[in-house]
């Protein structure tokens, strides 16, 4: 097999410009366009009514997916969530409950932690259900049930459509639990499936915002710290955002909870450190507007990622503000990983690094 860059520089680039095909492709696999609701493509050996709780392990880019999904199936469907680094979960010895789910989420199915905890998991009699985007990998082989992302070969080290594609899936499958346990109406389920049908079309649309981003990338790659910050969904993007930046550009990154600022990192701030908010206009957007003017007060300067009501509502001098689509609230991280993963591609590629062979790092991480 020879994967190819078709008329992009670098890998990471093709597949930063191949997410809203193969978000549209794996979408068609979970969603019944027609009908607006779920339809999984596989037998559940359990029923989301009987659970007390789900168990997620992962690790880097699949885990902040997870992390994403805790608020999806916490909010959509009213099931506690648990979530771990797999190199945590794998030893810390976790009481579950037998007859309870355990949910992996990797892009190879290769990884040695995510795979150890998938079986501990097994040993402990859960149910296993991987979100694996190599169907033929050990994880999809040693699992109940292989919930396949469609993201095609990923070669870039940096995971940028296989996670946007894991959101995708997991969506689906938080929309499904709430379907099932009775927290979703039929009305619900089909405004959700609506803004999930939404998601590829403005997927297209935030790329419109690569040519700001690349000049600002400038910028950014000036910086030896980066801050990034969000509430809700917004939170493990802006990990998300801090990861794919330290891991290509080699800048020093943050992603934190925005309500955390004032309890340590706000102690950062100066001229020099570009903080990097992720606020689209929720039903949240008002506490970290007020995160931002604790940031201006002390001089940060802001990158501020959100819609196009949040933009006309701030009221901030901003670096810069990135203006994308206003889309359903569920949905926003699924577009907002778009402008964070081409600032970190820009900013990587302005700096001269390797993007889609970044040093230390391997593609699967098949050794502990
Ligand atoms: C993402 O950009 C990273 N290279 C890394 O964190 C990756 O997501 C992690 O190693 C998990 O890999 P997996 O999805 O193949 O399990």
């Amino acid at each position: 097999f020879m994967a190819d860059k078709g008329n992009y520089r670098h890998f990471m680039a093709k597949e930063i410009h191949e997410q809203a095909e193969v978000v549209g492709r794996t979408l068609a696999h979970y969603v019944n366009f027609a009908g607006e609701r779920v339809e999984l493509p596989f037998d559940l050996p359990f029923d989301f009514k009987d659970l007390n709780r789900i168990s997620i392990s992962a690790c880097g880019t699949a885990y902040l997916a997870g992390l994403i999904s805790k608020y999806w199936f916490e909010r959509l469907a009213r099931i506690p969530v648990e979530i771990d680094v797999a190199s945590e979960f794998r030893y810390r010895e976790a009481p579950l409950e037998p007859g309870g789910l355990a949910l992996f989420v990797s892009q190879s199915g290769e990884t040695a932690d995510t795979l150890a905890s998938l079986r501990y998991a097994t040993a402990e009699k859960q149910h296993t259900v991987s979100v694996v985007n190599v169907p033929t990998s050990t994880m999809a082989r040693e699992s109940n049930v292989v919930a396949q992302t469609l993201a095609g070969v990923e070669v870039g080290v940096a995971s940028t459509k296989a996670f946007t594609c894991q959101l995708t899936v997991l969506l689906s499958l938080a929309i499904a639990a709430g379907r099932a346990r009775g927290t979703l109406t039929a009305e619900d389920e089909k405004e959700l499936v609506n803004a999930l049908i939404a998601v590829p079309g403005q997927m297209t649309e935030a790329m419109k915002r690569e040519h700001q981003i690349e000049v600002l990338s400038r910028e950014l790659s000036k910086a030896k710290d980066v801050l990034y910050l969000g509430r809700g969904t917004s939170y493990p993007l802006a990990m998300e955002g801090a990861l794919k930046l330290k891991e290509i550009s080699y800048i020093h990154a943050e992603g934190y909870a925005a309500g955390e600022l004032k309890h340590g990192p706000i102690a950062l701030i100066d001229e020099t450190m570009p903080v990097i908010v992720i606020a689209p206009h929720d039903s949240i957007f008002e506490k970290t507007v007020s995160n931002m003017q604790e940031v201006a007060a002390r001089g940060g300067r802001i990158v501020l990622i959100t819609d196009e009501r949040g933009a006309l509502e701030t009221g901030l001098d901003t670096m810069a503000t990135i203006v994308m689509p206003s889309v359903h609230p569920i949905v926003a991280p699924i577009i907002n990983a778009v402008p964070i993963q081409l600032l970190a591609y820009h900013t990587a590629v302005f700096m001269g690094k390797d993007v889609d062979q970044p040093r230390n790092l391997a593609k699967s991480v098949t050794v502990e």
